[in-house]
């Protein structure tokens, strides 16, 4: 009998086989298959619930009246780092703009070296890559990572998310189907169900899946042995992973915020493969607000692009990419409505804080998980907000950003440190 298929009713074929070539061959000669679920239920973002609506608006002054409802963003998630739908559905057009190997991968130096060590020292050595989890915010590359490692190595890169993965049978008919040496990538692997992530550990560390056949008083046990292959686990939260699953990964590093220099070459970049006319300046202007993230960048260098076909043909300058991006109400920190909101809220009701992440949240209506793994992580890099231990603080930078003159004491917070 054949058992490795226990569980999958013969007739119907599970859709991680249904293979597809995507991306019409610009990931080179990948062949990926994106799994999907119809269970995928996104954690949802940048909610603005019932609880914002109740909240008071902020109150007038510093900030041309923002908090009105009626000044309520019109970039409509411009700024956000996940990728929209729109991004997920044009797949042919969003690829092409990807790097496809590390020499082509812009920023993330630290990451880059300890990759192309393993790499070099995995393929001496005839291995696949140690598992590898890839942790940070959103949109700065932790998929495109994936493939160029597999491209690297020559080898394929499944793609799944976590959330497709809820029934056992999902991740074995996965893990069986693997080539030697093959990369699956799960995105959001903090998401896993239980079950699933049990099957991953034998198979992560010993190379083999764990099936039961049959059921009640007849039910046995079988081992699967697999192929070497790399596990390589996206998160925005590493902090959620269970410690077992956190400990099976050889190598975990973090993607971080890119430097504006560094973006602006994204910029220029995806520029030319576009054929879109921008000069440096231009670029730059683009990069310094996209929140250190890529994703970000491009996405604003297509808004900029339109508006520049409209409004100011021929090449984007500064000038015209920063009229485009005010337009989009994308400001020069690349600050949405919320971040706006939210320091407003800490400079208006707290005299710049320190405030409590529970109590800010309860201010603004935001949700406090929102508020910390969204839109503190960009705040904290720019310097327009510290955490301490007494709670989160405005800075003078942040007073002067939104129009307010920074307070003595808070100005002398700050020269104490
Ligand atoms: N496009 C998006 N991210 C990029 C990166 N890190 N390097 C080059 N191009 C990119």
């Amino acid at each position: 009998t054949n058992n490795a298929f226990v569980g999958f009713p013969s007739s119907t074929q599970p859709t991680f086989l249904k293979r597809r070539r995507i991306l019409g061959g610009k990931w080179g000669n990948q062949d990926m298959a994106i799994i999907s679920s119809q269970n995928q239920s996104p954690e949802p973002k940048r909610r603005r619930g019932a609880a914002e609506k109740a909240a008071s608006p902020p109150r007038g002054g510093g900030v041309g009246g923002e908090g009105s409802p009626e000044m309520k963003p019109r970039n409509s998630g411009l700024l956000k780092g996940e990728a929209t739908q729109d991004e997920q559905d044009k797949n042919q057009l969003e690829e092409g703009i990807r790097p496809k190997s590390l020499a082509e991968y812009i920023g993330q130096k630290d990451l880059k070296q300890v990759l192309e060590i393993g790499i070099a020292a995995a393929k001496s050595r005839g291995e696949p890559l140690d598992h590898l989890l890839l942790y940070g915010p959103p949109g700065l590359g932790k998929t495109t990572m994936a493939v160029i490692l597999a491209t690297e190595m020559g080898v394929s890169c499944k793609i799944t998310t976590a959330p497709a993965l809820e029934r056992p049978r999902d991740i074995v008919g996965l893990l069986v189907n693997l080539q030697p040496g093959d990369v699956l990538f799960i995105d959001e692997i903090h998401r896993l169900s239980r079950m699933t992530e049990e099957i991953l550990y034998p198979a992560m560390e010993d190379g083999r899946v764990d099936i039961t056949i049959g059921k009640g008083s007849s039910a046995r046990m079988r081992s699967l042995p697999l192929h070497p292959f790399t596990l390589v686990g996206a998160t925005t939260k590493v902090g959620a992973l269970t410690s077992p699953l956190r400990d099976r990964f050889g190598l975990i590093q973090r993607l971080r915020f890119y430097e504006a220099e560094e973006l602006t070459q994204v910029v220029l970049r995806t520029a030319s493969i576009l054929q879109i006319a921008i000069n440096e300046p231009g670029a730059a202007e683009i990069a310094r607000r996209a929140r250190g993230t890529p994703r970000i960048a491009n996405r604003l260098l297509k808004r900029v692009r339109d508006y520049a076909q409209v409004k100011a043909p021929g090449e984007i300058t500064n000038e015209v990419a920063a009229a485009a991006l005010e337009l989009f109400q994308v400001d020069f920190w690349g600050l949405d409505w919320t971040d706006r909101r939210l320091l407003t809220v800490m400079i208006e009701n707290f005299n710049g804080g320190p405030v409590g992440l529970e109590t800010l949240a309860a201010a603004t209506g935001e949700d406090a998980q929102t508020i910390e793994e969204v839109y503190e992580p960009y705040l904290l890099q720019v310097g327009l907000l510290n955490r301490t231990h007494r709670g989160r603080i405005a800075t003078p930078t942040a007073w002067k950003h939104l129009g307010y003159k920074p307070p003595e004491a808070q100005l002398s917070l700050f020269a104490d440190k």
